[in-house]
């Protein structure tokens, strides 16, 4: 028998509401690292071995590695310290697994309002391949950040964004439903 729930998510902003959670078997890795800058390219080194062994199918692996390079990349370059936290996990049950990744940073008040009015944004434009294209038609030449990572992971990874905020800690979740073969505990 599949455990699943129905899961209301309250507080916070995205798109995940009325989410499914697949229960059965879950694996996860959770770190928090510092300092940051310093180790990143060791921690990106890490988890691209976790997706080798957590999933079979190439497309799946290519989405979850996208989203996790711009979430962490966020997740260092606007910590207001030296701390990041990241947490990958995988839950499988039936036909569906369930990815998230979640990153952990303290931040500036004008960059976590930036954070959660972009991922109110992206969580409730319908298509967000045409998001994505804007942001990138209003940002070309320009020579600060690009300001399309977060819309990238919505689009090309086609990951669900949400964030949490208690104080100046930010919390950025991406979330897939994945086919089960796609993936594995
Ligand atoms: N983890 C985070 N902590 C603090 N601020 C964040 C975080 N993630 C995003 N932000 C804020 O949201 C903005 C948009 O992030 P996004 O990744 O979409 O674009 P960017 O980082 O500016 O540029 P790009 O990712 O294209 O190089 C950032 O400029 C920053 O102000
Ligand atoms: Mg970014």
């Amino acid at each position: 028998m599949i455990a699943r729930k129905n899961r209301a998510v309250s507080g916070g902003l995205g798109d995940h509401r009325g989410d499914v959670e697949a229960k059965d078997n879950t694996a996860y890795f959770e770190m928090s690292f510092c300092p940051n800058v310093e180790l990143v390219s060791v921690v990106r080194r890490f988890i691209s071995s976790v997706y080798d062994r957590l999933f079979d199918d190439a497309d799946a692996a290519a989405r979850v590695a996208l989203a996790a390079h711009e979430l962490l990349e966020n997740a260092v370059r606007y910590a207001s310290d030296n701390v990041t936290g990241l947490r990958i996990e995988l839950a499988s049950g039936g036909a569906q697994s369930v990815v998230t990744i979640t990153t952990k940073n303290r931040a500036s008040e004008e960059d976590a309002v930036k954070t959660q009015g972009l991922i109110r944004e992206i969580a409730g434009e319908p298509d967000p391949f045409r998001l994505y294209q804007a942001k990138m038609r209003a940002t070309a030449g320009s020579k600060e950040g690009s300001g399309l990572g977060l819309a990238r992971v919505r689009a090309e990874a086609d990951m669900t964004l949400r964030c949490d905020r208690e104080g100046d800690l930010i919390t950025v979740t991406a979330r897939a439903e994945l086919p089960a073969e796609a993936a594995h505990v």
